[in-house]
């Protein structure tokens, strides 16, 4: 079975001063049961990396362009974060999807981008609020699922990460039997595709995650982990979640 993951995503926050909280989580986890992975801003990717480079933190970064290079103002490539010292990437975050009009079709080349260039692939799905309240959750978490994940996922190079759009940094969580649902679901779909292998896809929860509800997330069934945004700017709040994430069986 692949490890457990503990992921962050700091978004747009954090300058240089923001690495003292990178060390600090490094130095509180030095032989973690589970993996971890931070996203820091491309800015600091680099630095991250080398920073926590030998320990048993992982740098990501929270984005990428679909190509390998090329005139593209503004953007970074798979191979790019690579060479930064990034270990994967985070592809299709709802932010992306409604601030960068991103597309199911452009979210799975850039899957396919972090794969070619040997990352891992964080791929994130989840409905909205006017979604889940017309019953079209499992559908729509269903074809976005199916149209952003590449034909070559496999447990190595791909993570799934469910995020309601509607419990990002609102402090909103689905009941547990509608992340039990979902995840679920996610599992099933992913066993159809792609055979046997896909019981070792971690399939992460993501929003809202935070020390006091971590543990009974971390219970529901298929959860492998988690993709935390707000909580994981801080060692003292993303340490308990981590920790919860150790705890769980
Ligand atoms: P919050 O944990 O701040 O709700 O953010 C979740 C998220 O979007 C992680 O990618």
């Amino acid at each position: 079975m692949t490890r457990k993951l503990a992921a962050g995503n700091w978004k747009m926050n954090g300058t240089r001063a923001a690495l003292e909280n990178l060390s600090a989580i490094a130095e509180a986890h030095t032989a973690p049961s589970v993996d971890i992975l931070i996203c820091p801003p491309a800015t600091l990717l680099m630095q991250s990396a080398g920073l926590t480079s030998g320990k048993p933190l992982d740098i990501g970064a929270q984005d990428c362009h679909a190509q390998a290079s090329g005139a593209h103002t503004g953007d970074i490539s798979a191979p790019m974060i690579k060479d930064a010292g990034g270990t994967a990437v985070i592809v299709g975050h709802s932010e992306r999807r409604e601030n960068h009009n991103e597309t199911n079709d452009l979210v799975r080349q850039k899957a396919q981008a972090a794969h070619d260039a040997g990352l891992i692939a964080v791929i994130c799905i989840g409905e909205t609020l006017e979604q889940r309240e017309s019953g079209q959750t499992l559908e729509i978490v269903g074809d976005q699922l199916t149209g952003s994940t590449p034909e070559g996922a496999t447990p190595a190079n791909t993570v799934i990460a469910y995020e309601p759009v509607w419990a990002i940094g609102t402090g909103k969580v689905p009941t547990l039997d509608q992340i039990g649902e979902v995840h679920d679901f996610i599992r099933k779909s992913l066993t159809d595709r792609f055979g046997e292998a896909a019981q070792d896809m971690r399939i992460l929860y993501g929003g809202s995650v935070k020390p006091g509800n971590a543990a009974e997330i971390f219970a529901v069934s298929n959860v492998d982990g988690a993709l935390v945004g707000g909580a994981s700017l801080k060692e003292g709040d993303f340490s308990p979640i981590i920790n919860a994430l150790e705890a769980a069986v």
